[in-house]
């Protein structure tokens, strides 16, 4: 027999399920070891599946304890059941109610998927294949059913209980210390959007109205004490609700809203119909224990999963190729949210920078997928960069293709079509198509190729008939199972400047009037006609599509679009691209001219002259210089980390020096506000000061080390401690360890707090560092089974410590290859996860490149992997 980790599901094998379940009802009675579920299934033959066929519910790791069809026990021979399926081999033609009884153990399960323990509260995870372990059943996303729970457990261990849907009936289970509440959600859903809470948990909510008028009580749920911490969580779901109300005029549907925290999670949240399940870290929040970043990612992800309440629960997917229909769109959504409620510039970059460090790198990667994959062996693998980030930019590109106005009717369009309905992409797209008249079915390429396409834009100036011609050339590298490429249609927002900074008013009839350009060929120019001088020409402006630009500008030219142009994000691209420019050289060995260096830190302190304090955000933003897995990704190929962190840090160098006085100036006048304020302009006057600061110390360590230890020490909020602590961290020497030690001191009881400590040293730039995360692994807040300490540490270290993962002797690799191992047997998609981190081992320099060959391998030889590490480490061997 073959085993299951050969097993490959494609999407061309789609068939609809050939049984359907119309209503769920579940009764669980919670027990540390040993819960018994009763699943009892109003099930039916769907007239649109195959006929006289068995019937095959999923299962995995769970006991069956009994079956019974229509109320008749089912004897041996009728069925059979295993820990990962249940099989009725003639099932009836009409339709039947299935009762199925099974036990699973909760205390378990480190898995984190199906119903599990967290800090001894009970709750579940079902996304994407996690209901089937704790009943039987049809668990695959189009199979839409109405449920109703019974959830029954201990008073004392379990005070609070907690479904989807509306609360109907709760009780006391006389003499028994039991009690139980009943649930019942009107929508039907699939059970990936099922979940139950049952523990001890405080409570913080309000009312709120929506739209029409309907009352509803929005609650948020965290650990008993915690609960002064919830409310900027409380607060961002009500501005989700609000937004969503005014923006896509979408309204909520059931008479509760409950998030809980927990602190054992997989991922950041989970959109569970009504009862949203969130990793605490992107809940808790005070001035003390969150920094800004914090409060920003709290904010966009309560608003993501409240936001799939319409793109994701109401219409869901019909399967899980179809991922990016809710997460690509519900991305792109809390995109718009956090820039509406914030700067729309500023987090644009932010977005950039996360898309280009994340997915660009994974697309071009041994990973690389299409936004809308063909096929997996494991679906928690595709919960990806690509399916989240690029899926929200097609979103984005078509709105930019279509107009706001289109874009909105497309929606509501979508949304009436297909409420209450598992959909695809194909359906998304009809519904644009059919609002505008246009055919789509060359921008659906988006989904289907994957790789990032360059673009190539050449101009040609031509003086005596006064036009200026622009080349666009596109090309996507070939990846896998991909190995040709067609063109894409890509969105080019675009702007004529001329050398002294004025916006130029060119004719080009192929502009549109939102200055939108198609690129649909392999190779297109277009002219603009009236052009008095030679223009500097700002493409791509706000990142009009997820491609790689390549421009042949000079530096003055560079400097007139940081300096002047129209567009914030190309300002800021104008300063990345001119950093990088010299970063690469000095990389790779590349000689870069004095000249070159100062006109360099001229425009800097240019910039800094005459824009920052403007908009500090935006300065802080420029100021942060390509990272070192930026540089390493632009190198492409041969890469030596080293040689890359060496040239880095003599820019930050170079520039903080060259800058000194401005930076001081800025650090001294942007002193701390004495009350903390988590707002995005006080946010922003943090952030550069504290760039100011990072640089100041990378000018003069000794100088810096005295103003970092510092503010250490008298921050009134997390966000200055913690950047204050960032900066000691590049400085070697007792001042940074005692603010090691103190910091530990001061946040022994803070598990949240302690993961940003675990992260900070693991990325300290130094050859002891394995020898420190080892060491930090034995520390009392540490544990292998929470996936948030081990990201901070372990995936810190792989993740954000480009030298020391990268090591020359292979030590990081071997390193990282056995911890995957030992996370693979508790918990395998946090093993997975982690293993992304080799994702960029074929762009290393051979010496390196073969250590993590060997590791990899290691990996690979190891019997009985799971199946989601078996799938990342032959992909990435591949
Ligand atoms: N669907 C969740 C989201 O909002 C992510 C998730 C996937 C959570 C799988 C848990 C498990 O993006
Ligand atoms: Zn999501």
């Amino acid at each position: 027999m073959r085993t299951d980790v050969d097993h490959i599901v494609r999407l061309e094998d789609y068939l609809p399920s050939d049984f359907l379940i119309d209503r769920v009802e579940l009764d669980v009675r919670l027990h540390p070891t040993a819960t018994k579920v009763t699943a009892t299934l109003s099930m039916r033959p769907n007239p649109a599946g195959r006929s006289d066929v068995p019937l095959i519910l999923d299962g995995d790791e769970v006991n069956l304890k009994g079956i019974a069809l229509d109320e008749r026990a089912l004897e041996a021979g009728e069925f059979e059941a295993s820990p990962q399926s249940l099989t009725i081999s003639q099932p009836p033609q009409h339709p039947f109610k299935l009762t199925i009884e099974t036990e699973i153990n909760p205390t378990a399960n480190t898995k984190l998927m199906g119903l599990y323990r967290s800090s001894g509260n009970y709750c579940t995870q079902c996304e994407a294949e996690g209901f089937r372990r704790i009943t039987y059943f049809l668990d695959r996303p189009d199979v839409l059913a109405v449920y109703t729970t019974r959830i029954e457990a201990d008073r004392e261990e379990a005070p609070v209980l907690l479904g989807n849907g509306n609360p109907v009936e709760s009780g006391i289970i006389e003499g028994t210390g039991r009690h139980y509440a009943v649930w019942h959600d009107p929508f039907p859903k699939p059970s990936y959007l099922f979940a139950l809470v049952g523990g001890r948990l405080g409570k913080i909510a309000k009312p709120f109205t929506t739209m029409n008028g309907r009352e509803v009580e929005i609650a948020v749920y965290v650990e008993p004490g915690k609960e002064d911490r919830a409310g900027y969580a409380l607060d961002a779901l009500e501005r989700s609700m609000i937004w969503d109300e005014r923006v896509f005029g979408r309204e909520y549907d059931l008479d509760v809203f409950n998030i809980v925290a927990v602190s054992d999670f997989n991922m950041g949240a989970m959109e569970n119909k009504g009862l949203n399940i969130f990793n605490d870290k992107y809940v808790l929040a005070s001035p003390e224990t969150a920094t800004d970043t914090d409060y920003a990612n709290i904010e966009a992800i309560i608003a993501h999963e409240y936001f799939h309440n319409w793109s994701g629960n109401r219409v869901t997917c019909r399967d899980w190729f179809q991922l990016c229909l809710k997460e690509g769109l519900t991305v792109f959504r809390d995109q718009e949210f956090s820039s509406d409620e914030r700067s729309r510039p500023v987090h644009r970059i932010a977005e950039v920078k996360t898309l280009r460090s994340r997915q660009f790198l994974e697309d071009a990667s041994p990973l690389s997928h299409p936004v809308r994959p063909n096929q997996y062996r494991e679906i928690n693998n595709f919960y990806t960069a690509t399916v989240y980030e690029k899926g929200a930019e097609i979103v984005r590109m078509l709105k930019t293709i279509i107009g706001d106005a289109d874009f909105r009717r497309g929606m509501d369009l979508y949304y009436d079509r297909c409420d209450g309905t598992a959909a695809t992409v194909e359906d998304f797209l009809k519904a644009f198509a059919d609002v505008t008249g246009l055919d789509l079915s060359h921008f659906a390429r988006w989904y289907a190729q994957s790789g990032t396409p360059r673009v190539e834009v050449r101009g040609h100036y031509d003086g005596t008939t006064q036009t200026y011609r622009l080349d666009f050339k596109q090309q996507t590298p070939p990846t896998p199972g991909q190995p040709t490429k067609e063109p894409m249609v890509i969105p080019v927002v675009l702007g004529l400047v001329t050398q002294d900074g004025q916006r130029m008013e060119a004719k080009c009839e192929r502009v549109n009037s939102r200055g939108v350009f198609l690129l649909d060929k392999t190779e297109d120019s277009i002219t603009f006609t009236g052009v008095s001088s030679r223009p500097v020409p700002s493409v791509f402006r706000d990142f009009s599509a997820p491609v790689k630009v390549s421009l042949d500008l000079t530096n003055e030219e560079l400097i007139v679009l940081l300096r002047h142009d129209a567009d914030a994000f190309n300002r800021w691209q104008a300063a990345q691209t001119l950093a990088m420019r010299t970063l690469a050289a000095r990389s790779t060995g590349v000689p870069v001219s004095e000249d070159a260096m100062a006109s360099l830190s001229s425009a800097f302190k240019g910039f800094l002259e005459e824009a920052a304090l403007r908009d500090p955000a935006f300065a802080a933003l420029v100021l942060s210089l390509p990272s070192d897995a930026d540089i390493a990704q632009e190198i492409g190929q041969d890469v030596d980390p080293d040689a890359i962190h060496h040239a880095r840090k003599e820019l930050r160098g170079h520039l903080g020096k060259n800058c000194f006085e401005k930076l001081a100036d800025f650090y001294h006048s942007l002193a701390p506000a004495k009350t903390y304020s988590p707002d995005a302009a006080s946010a922003g006057r943090r952030s550069l000061r504290n760039a100011a600061l990072d640089l100041l110390a990378a000018a003069d360590p000794q100088a810096g080390e005295k103003l970092a230890s510092k503010q250490f020490e008298t921050a009134t909020n997390m966000t200055d401690r913690l950047a204050a602590l960032s900066v000691l961290m590049t400085i070697p020497g007792s001042l940074r360890e005692s603010a090691i030690a103190s910091f530990e001191e001061r946040y022994r009881d803070e598990p949240l707090v302690l993961d940003k400590w675990f992260s900070l040293q693991a990325a300290i730039p130094e050859d002891t560092t394995v020898e420190r995360v080892q060491r930090l692994m034995e520390h009392p807040a540490f544990s292998m089974n929470n996936p948030n300490r081990v990201r901070s540490l372990i995936g810190s270290f792989a993740m954000l410590n480009q030298v020391q993962f990268n090591r020359k002797d292979g030590a990081g690799y071997a390193f990282l290859a056995s911890i995957v191992l030992r996370a693979d047997e508790l918990n395998p998609q946090l093993a997975s996860r982690l293993l992304t981190a080799f994702s960029s081992w074929k762009m290393m320099e051979s010496t390196r490149r073969n250590h993590a060959r060997i590791a990899l391998q290691s990996i690979a030889q190891k019997p009985s992997l799971s199946r989601d590490v078996g799938d990342i480490v032959n992909r990435s061997l591949e």
